[in-house]
């Protein structure tokens, strides 16, 4: 009897162990059935018709990269293509994701050697990036057509191009299947720079490589600053500023004209020859009276001469910092006859400012020192720069790159305005 008992015992208990189990995973698998994103309560400006027009199902991410990708064949000849269907996708590891079709030659070549090279082109590049773009490496050999120098990578299986000034080495690590495209995640090993685009902390300076942008229609150049990143957002804090102002002109040449100021604070950083010489073809850009264009340009880059100019023009004294100097000239044997020979002034002043502008847009600061009509301070330059007696200097601007301690100013005063007359 007592047997009995203590089976039925055991055997109330398991049904009620069974029960409670049936019971819980029923409850669970209620939950997983839970939707994951609850209801999100519409604010009012939700409920506004929108505005925009819809164009269905379009690509329309801006900017879009212009990449060159390099690869070999499982039997070692080296290719390109042209993809702009890439981007980071992973800092750590830092990884980049490039979609290919099946069918071009580089996805055959990326499957075999499971590397892959990308190679950022910069405007110059811009005719060779669009024909790997358009011709495939299975009919020629586009380093050959395009008179480009494949060199094999330190780190992976793949070529990169020696003219670009931008070349990442890496390894395949994951690819998906998406669709019309592969992507190919590639591990980053390597990254190299052309020296000249490097400043001396190896931070890359963008603007001067002008890489390309694919805008569908367009091909673009890099455009200006204009604002810095994990800065600009203190906009919006109070007691917080941005330590760089931003720009917010659509139009470039506003820009330019707008965010100038007198810089007279500069970094060691040297400013190039090639620097020196866009500032002065813009100098050459400006109109002249009668297109005599009366100038002559004495571009600087010799400290010991810099430090000589600093040394007898007391109000330039922003010369010993400055990498840089143009001293703008008017040339006496190229100006206008009697009267108006004075012309050459404004026509070497019009290409003092845009010299001013240009160099605010390539990132340099710059400020105009006053030499002319001050007699005694027009010989001393002339002494200095050994310059000849029918040249009469206008200035010295003085050339580096900005502290960033010097902002803009807001000139604008309506009282100067008289409409259609005083
Ligand atoms: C601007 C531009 C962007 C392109 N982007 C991609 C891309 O992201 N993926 C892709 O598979 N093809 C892309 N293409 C097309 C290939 O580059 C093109 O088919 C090339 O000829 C393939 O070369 P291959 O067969 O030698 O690999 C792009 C072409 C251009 C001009």
């Amino acid at each position: 009897m007592n047997n009995k008992a203590h089976l039925l015992n055991v055997l109330l208990a398991l049904v009620i162990v069974v029960l409670v189990y049936q019971l819980s995973t029923n409850q669970s698998s209620e939950t997983a059935e839970q939707p994951v994103f609850t209801e999100v309560p519409l604010m009012t400006g939700d409920t506004i018709a929108s505005e925009k027009k819809s164009l269905g199902v379009k690509g329309h991410i801006h900017p879009k990269p212009a990449l060159v990708i390099g690869s070999y064949s499982a039997d070692g000849k080296a290719n390109i293509m042209t993809a702009a269907w890439a981007g980071i996708v992973s800092s750590t590891p830092m990884s980049i994701g490039v979609s290919i079709r099946p069918n071009r030659k580089s996805y055959e070549n990326i499957m075999a050697t499971k590397s892959f090279t990308v190679n950022v082109p910069s405007a110059q590049n811009v005719a060779h990036m669009d024909y790997a773009g358009n011709i495939s490496g299975y009919d020629v050999d586009k380093f050959k057509v395009l008179n480009l120098t494949p060199v094999k990578g330190d780190y992976v299986n793949a070529p990169y191009i020696q003219e670009f000034p931008i070349v990442i080495e890496c390894e395949v690590t994951d690819m998906f299947e998406l669709g019309s495209h592969i992507q190919f995640i590639g591990k980053i090993i390597d990254t190299k720079v052309d020296e000249q685009y490097l400043d001396e902390d190896d931070n890359v300076d963008i603007e001067r490589i002008n890489p390309v942008i694919y805008g569908g229609e367009y091909y673009y150049g890099f455009g200006q600053r204009l604002a810095k990143p994990w800065d600009v957002y203190k906009l919006f804090i109070d007691d917080m500023a941005p330590s760089y102002q931003p720009i917010q002109y659509t139009n470039s040449t506003l820009a330019s004209i707008y965010n100038r100021k007198s810089v007279r604070h500069y970094t060691n950083r040297q400013v190039s020859k090639d620097q020196l010489t866009e500032l002065v073809k813009a100098g050459m850009a400006a109109p002249t009276a009668v297109d005599k264009r009366p100038w002559a340009f004495i571009a600087i880059s010799e400290r010991s001469v810099l430090d000589s100019l600093a040394e007898v023009l007391p109000y330039a004294q922003m010369l010993k910092q400055a990498t840089a100097a143009i001293v703008v000239c008017g040339d006496m044997d190229k100006a206008l006859e009697g009267i108006a020979q004075a012309y050459w002034i404004q026509d070497c002043s019009a290409a003092s400012q845009n010299i001013l502008l240009a160099a605010e847009s390539m990132g340099l600061g710059a400020v105009w020192t006053g030499v002319h009509p001050i007699e005694e301070r027009e010989q001393v330059v002339k002494t200095v720069l050994n310059a000849p007696d029918n040249v009469v200097p206008l200035n010295v601007i003085a050339v580096g790159y900005p502290t960033g301690e010097e902002m803009p100013k807001n000139k604008w005063n309506e009282d100067n305005v008289h409409w259609d007359g005083w």
